[in-house]
C-alpha cells in the first residue's frame, strides 16, 4: 500500500483514497455503514503518521523539556523547539519566535486580550469585529470591554456572507486600535479579504488580529503577505492533535507585551520582591507545555506538507462545487453562506425539520455533521435562524461522501414528508 509520504508534491492526480487510508478511522463502519465524516470544522482526524509519532515518543523520547541537563530531555527540547521552525515555515513568518505555543486558537485570542489588550488599550479605544465571528473571537473583547471600558464595533454582513467592505471601511476611524476577525467563517466557509482588511486597519493605525482556526487547514497561508500583526489556530483542526493552538506575533509587538501567565519557564530570575521574565516566545508559555501534542502538530504539518496544501485545497474545492448544486437541487434546503470566496463548509437549514433532527437522522447513515449555532450565535441572529446543519470537508472526504450525505437527507426528507 502506498502511503502519503510516498506521494510526491504535484504528482497529478493525487489518489484521495491513498490518503484515507493513512486515517484509520475510516476502518471503522459506523451504524452498519462506512464513516462519513463531514465535521473537520470542528476538530479533523488524526493521520497515522500523527498518531505514531505521539506513541513513538511517548515510548521511546518523553522527558520535560527546557529543564532536564540528560539526554533524552535535550533531544526532546531540540524536537519541540524545531516545530516552532515548521510553524514558522507553514505560515511564512520572519522569525520562528515569533510562533507562541498556546493550548487552542482560544487561548491565543485571551492571551491577546489579556496581554496587548490590558496593557495597550485605555477606555474609549475601538475594536471591530464582524458580523460572523465565532465566540471565541467575541467573548475576550466583552471582557476586556467590562475591565477597560473599551469599545466594540461589528462590521456587517450582506445576506450571502460577505463582509460589507463599505461599511467596515466607515467603522474605521482614529479610537480604532484593533481590527479582530476571522480568515475564514466556521459557519458560511466565506474567506474574508485579509490582506485588503489588514491595510485598511493600518491605515488608522489599528492592530490587526486574524483568527486563522478554519483557513489554515484549507488555505495557504502568508502572515507576511497578509501584513497582519497576530494569527492564531488550534492544532486539532489541522489535523494534529487538541490540546496545542498557535498564536503568531510580529515580533515588535510580542517585545512589548508582558506575559500573560506567570510560573515555571517563563522567568529570567524570582526573587520574593520581583521576578524578570524570559524572552519571548518562553515569556508566554508558563508551565510544562503541551510537549508531546506540539510534536505532534509538527508530524500534522509535515504530513500536509508532504501531499501538498494547494492540492488539498483543489480536491476540496471539487467537492464543495459538486456538493453545492446537489443541496441546492434538495426541496425546501436553504444554503446559509453563498460566497463566491468560499471553501470547505456547507451549512444549511431544510423548512421542514430542525438542524438537531436533520444531523440525528442522517448519523443513522454513519454521516457525521454538526447541528446549532456552531460558537457564533451572533451570526445565527443575524441570519434570522436559530441552528444550522454544517457538513464540513477535510482532505479525506470524496465524492461518496457528498452523495452519501444527500441520499441521508433524502432519507430525512422520506420521513418528514
Ligand atoms: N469551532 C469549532 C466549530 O466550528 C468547534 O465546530
Amino acid at each position: 500500500m502506498q502511503s502519503v509520504s510516498d506521494i510526491k508534491e504535484n504528482t497529478e492526480p493525487l489518489d484521495f483514497n491513498k490518503i484515507r487510508e493513512d486515517f484509520p478511522i475510516f476502518r471503522q463502519s459506523m451504524n452498519g455503514s462506512p464513516l462519513v465524516f463531514l465535521d473537520s470544522a470542528a476538530s479533523a482526524q488524526k493521520p497515522q503518521q500523527v498518531i505514531d509519532t505521539i506513541r513513538e515518543v511517548y515510548e521511546n523520547e518523553y522527558a520535560n523539556v527546557h529543564r532536564g541537563l540528560y539526554k533524552i530531555s535535550e533531544l526532546l527540547t531540540h524536537r519541540y523547539e524545531g516545530v516552532r521552525d515548521i510553524i514558522c515555515n507553514y505560515i511564512n513568518a520572519a522569525n520562528s519566535h515569533e510562533i507562541i505555543f498556546t493550548r487552542n486558537a482560544t487561548e491565543s485570542i485571551n492571551l491577546i486580550a489579556n496581554s496587548f489588550g490590558r496593557s495597550f488599550l485605555k477606555k474609549g479605544d475601538e475594536i471591530v469585529i464582524t458580523e460572523l465571528e465565532h465566540h471565541a473571537n467575541i467573548v475576550p473583547w466583552q471582557l476586556l470591554r467590562e475591565e477597560k471600558g473599551i469599545v466594540i464595533k461589528v462590521a456587517p454582513i450582506n445576506d450571502i456572507g460577505d463582509v460589507i467592505m463599505s461599511e467596515f471601511e466607515k467603522i474605521l476611524g482614529p479610537r480604532t486600535k484593533l481590527v479582530a476577525v476571522s480568515h475564514m467563517s466556521n459557519v458560511l466557509g466565506t474567506v474574508l479579504p485579509v490582506v485588503e482588511i489588514t491595510k485598511m486597519a493600518h491605515s488608522v493605525g489599528a492592530k490587526v488580529l486574524i483568527d486563522g482556526c478554519q483557513s489554515v487547514t484549507h488555505i495557504p497561508v502568508d502572515v507576511k503577505e497578509i501584513g497582519c500583526d497576530f494569527f492564531v489556530f488550534s492544532g486539532h483542526k489541522l489535523y494534529g492533535p487538541s490540546g496545542v493552538g498557535v498564536l503568531y506575533g510580529r515580533e515588535d509587538l510580542l517585545e512589548k507585551m508582558p506575559p500573560y501567565m506567570g510560573g515555571g519557564d517563563m522567568i529570567s530570575s524570582v526573587t520574593f520582591e520581583k521576578s524578570t521574565w524570559a524572552n519571548f516566545p518562553h515569556k508566554f508559555e508558563a508551565g510544562t507545555p503541551a510537549i508531546v501534542q506540539v510534536i505532534g502538530l509538527g508530524a500534522a504539518i509535515e504530513y500536509i506538507n508532504s501531499i501538498g496544501l494547494k492540492q488539498i485545497s483543489i480536491h476540496e474545492n471539487n467537492l464543495l462545487e459538486y456538493a453545492t448544486p446537489k443541496l441546492l437541487n434538495i426541496d425546501g434546503l436553504r444554503l446559509i453562506g453563498k460566497s463566491i470566496n468560499k471553501a470547505s463548509v456547507l451549512s444549511f437549514t431544510l423548512d421542514f425539520a430542525h438542524p438537531h433532527d436533520i444531523a440525528t437522522i442522517i448519523d443513522r447513515s454513519g454521516v457525521a455533521v454538526r447541528a446549532g449555532h456552531h460558537c457564533a450565535q451572533p451570526l445565527m441572529e443575524r441570519m434570522d435562524i436559530p441552528a444550522t446543519v454544517r457538513a464540513s470537508i477535510g482532505m479525506y472526504n470524496d465524492y461518496n461522501d457528498i452523495d452519501s450525505l444527500i441520499e441521508a437527507i433524502n432519507v430525512v426528507h422520506e420521513i418528514f414528508n
